[in-house]
Parts: C-alpha cells; sequence; structure tokens
C-alpha cells in the first residue's frame, strides 16, 4: 500500500523529513506546505513533490484540499499543536517534530482527539533510533552499575542559527510566543526522552537555574534542571546554546559509573576497570558509529506502524511528557 505524505514547514528538518518520506517504498509524498514559496518550492523541486501550498494559511488550505494518510509537521513550535488538532480532524497519522506543543491546554486538546481516534501518532524524538542508546540501557538493566543514583545529561551547541542551520528568516526559535521556550523546549526534550528511555519516568522536577548569557533572546540560553526519577535516582540536565558542540552522558550507580561522549571526542571512561570483562559493557566499547540517518529509521518504523496499525514508541504519550517536564521546570522559574 502506498500512503500519500503531506509535509508541513519546508524549513532544515522538514528537508530531513523529506529525505526519509522520499526513501521508503510505501510513501507517496503529494503536497508541501510553507509559509515562504521560494522554500516550498525549492523543497518540492528536490524531491519532485506536485503540490505546493504557500503562505501562513497554507497548512490549512492543505488539509482542506488534500486526501492524505499522513502528516508530517516541521514547523515553528508554536504551529504544531494547532496543525495536529486539524489533521486529526481529517484523520490523518502524524508525525510531529519536537517539542509536540508548548502548553498544558495544547497537550490536554491532543491527548482529548486523539484518544478518541485510531490513529499512529510519533513524536520525532529521532536520537531513540540511535543504536548507541540501546547498548547503554543493555549495560544499565545488566546491573553491573548496581542501581543507578544518578544520571547526569550535558547538550549543547552555538544555537539556532550558527551550530543548526535553521532556514526561516523569521528566526523564530528566538521569539518566545512562536518557540514557546528556550533552549530547554528545544534541546532538553531530547535529554529527557533519553533519560526516561534509559532510566524509566522521571517523578519532579527539583529546580532550575537558567540565564540568558550568549544570545538576545527572551528565553533562556542556558538552563539546568535538577529532578528526579520514580526510582529515586538524581538527575541533571544541562544545556545551552552558548558553548562548543557537546552532549555527553555521566551514569553513575551504587557498583560502577560509565561516563559517554556521544560527539565520540573523547573515549568511554567507567570504574571501577573490572567492568571491561562484563559483555554488556564490552558491547558498548566495541560500538562503532554507523552514518546511517536515525531520521530515516523514525520514519520507516512510523510508517510500518502506519501500515501495520500498531501505536509504537516515541509515542504522543512520550512527547507529551518531554514538554510536561520543561513546563514543570518553567513553571519553578517563574515563582522566583
Ligand atoms: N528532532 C530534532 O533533532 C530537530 C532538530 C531541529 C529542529 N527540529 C524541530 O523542527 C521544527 C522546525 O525547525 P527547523 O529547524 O526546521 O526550522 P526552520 O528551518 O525555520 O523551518 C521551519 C519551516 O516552517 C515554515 N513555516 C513557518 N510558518 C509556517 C506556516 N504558517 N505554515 C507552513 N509553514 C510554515 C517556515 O517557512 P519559511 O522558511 O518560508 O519561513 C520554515 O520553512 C521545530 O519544531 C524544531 O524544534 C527538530
Amino acid at each position: 500500500m502506498t500512503l500519500k505524505i503531506g509535509l508541513m514547514g519546508a524549513g532544515a528538518f522538514g528537508t530531513i523529513h523529506l529525505e526519509g518520506f522520499s526513501k521508503n517504498p510505501n510513501c507517496q509524498l503529494v503536497a508541501i506546505a510553507s509559509r515562504t514559496e521560494e522554500h516550498a518550492k525549492a523543497a518540492s523541486e528536490k524531491f519532485n513533490v506536485p503540490k505546493v501550498y504557500v503562505g501562513i494559511d497554507s497548512w490549512e488550505k492543505m488539509l482542506d484540499n488534500e486526501e492524505l494518510d499522513v502528516v508530517s509537521i516541521c514547523t515553528p513550535n508554536y504551529l504544531h499543536a494547532p496543525i495536529i488538532l486539524k489533521a486529526l480532524e481529517r484523520n490523518c497519522h502524524i508525525i510531529c517534530e519536537k517539542p509536540i506543543a508548548i502548553s498544558r491546554e495544547e497537550l490536554h486538546q491532543i491527548e482529548s482527539k486523539l484518544t478518541s481516534k485510531d490513529l499512529i501518532f510519533f513524536t520525532s524524538f529521532q536520537k531513540r533510533y540511535n543504536p548507541f542508546f540501546r547498548l547503554l540501557k543493555a549495560v544499565i538493566e545488566d546491573g553491573i552499575l548496581g542501581k543507578i543514583t544518578l544520571a547526569r545529561y550535558y547538550f549543547s551547541h552555538f544555537g539556532p542559527y550558527k551550530s543548526w542551520n535553521a532556514i526561516s528568516e523569521e528566526k523564530w526559535f528566538f521569539d518566545s510566543n512562536k518557540a514557546g521556550g528556550g533552549v530547554l523546549l528545544d534541546l532538553g526534550v531530547h535529554c529527557i526522552d533519553i533519560l526516561r528511555f534509559l532510566l524509566g519516568d522521571y517523578d519532579y522536577v527539583d529546580g532550575i537555574n537558567a540565564n540568558s548569557s550568549c544570545i538576545n533572546m527572551e528565553d533562556e540560553d542556558n538552563c539546568n534542571v535538577l529532578f528526579r526519577f520514580k526510582n529515586d535516582a538524581l538527575g541533571l540536565i544541562s544545556v545551552s546554546y552558548c558553548n562548543e558542540p557537546s552532549e555527553t552522558i555521566d551514569l553513575f550507580g551504587t557498583k560502577g559509573f560509565i561516563k559517554v561522549d556521544l560527539n565520540g571526542g573523547n573515549p568511554i571512561s567507567f570504574g571501577p576497570k573490572n567492568l571491561k570483562s562484563n559483555t554488556s559493557v564490552e558491547e558498548l566499547l566495541a560500538f562503532k558509529p554507523i552514518y546511517e540517518s536515525a531520521q530515516n529509521k523514525l520514519i520507516d518504523h512510523f510508517i510500518h506502524c502506519v501500515l501495520t496499525k500498531k501505536q509504537a514508541n516515541p509515542s504522543f504519550t512520550d512527547g507529551k511528557k518531554a514538554v510536561e517536564f520543561v513546563l514543570e521546570a518553567y513553571a519553578l522559574k517563574k515563582k522566583r
């Protein structure tokens, strides 16, 4: 069966989605909606997509005029929930970029509508498709580190228009109303999603500190969040738009620790040294990154789920929990 796909937002990440759909034999890209004609047309030419809708209401026009099976949402964050809600009314399966919404009200509206439908919803947390995290999870589940008591995730780069080549001239990442938040909502959602994948659900957020220290933006460009997992482990997520690209995870357990540099710049460090003889640690140490797009793998899995009518992860709930985490942290910021 061939699924008819419509893409919303022909920007930097929209292009990555288009590539994934164009390589999947069960997909037919039928239309692109984007704010400016130039970006919509460039993407339609590159990926041979026959129809283009242009303008602020392009996504509405597409949903009104096309018979789509799947909608892929890669617009600025404030448009995610309105597009999801209308796409659900049109009975489309959905893959939505993170963060899937920017308020609790939006999450609630989506959840109410989604539960009454038999549709597949994927949150685009593509990091889950990096095989390294499965190996790291196996180390944790093996118990060789003992009970995990502390997890730290650090993620930084120089921001959306330096390290990440977002293309819209709106520069919406720095507009509070359109982005819905700062670096925590942008990068922090990936961190909490991977930590939930590795260690289970978080329980509550203990505290936040944040500032805007290198970019002239209303929301934070630097942020630390302290929190607790349901299994009582402590968590620290530290995200920044003000530093060299870097992504590291440190896990400390009652029997040992492991520290990984996800960008591969430094070798994995661990202790005590005899952890090396454990099979799951051996497999982690032997891991060689394969330059296969995690996003393509996520899209292939999503399409498989649509065709077999089976919801899998990262689901709406995964997207929702990540947004709730950020909103809980932001609420503490506002109390000060
Ligand atoms: N999963 C990840 O790791 C990852 C990484 C980066 C980004 N993202 C997410 O992907 C989404 C897009 O980010 P990006 O970096 O691709 O930004 P971007 O390059 O600025 O792309 C956003 C696109 O949305 C279009 N757009 C704006 N308003 C629209 C409207 N009313 N109707 C239709 N299209 C509209 C823009 O059109 P114009 O160009 O014509 O203004 C632009 O092409 C964000 O939610 C972001 O968080 C995810």
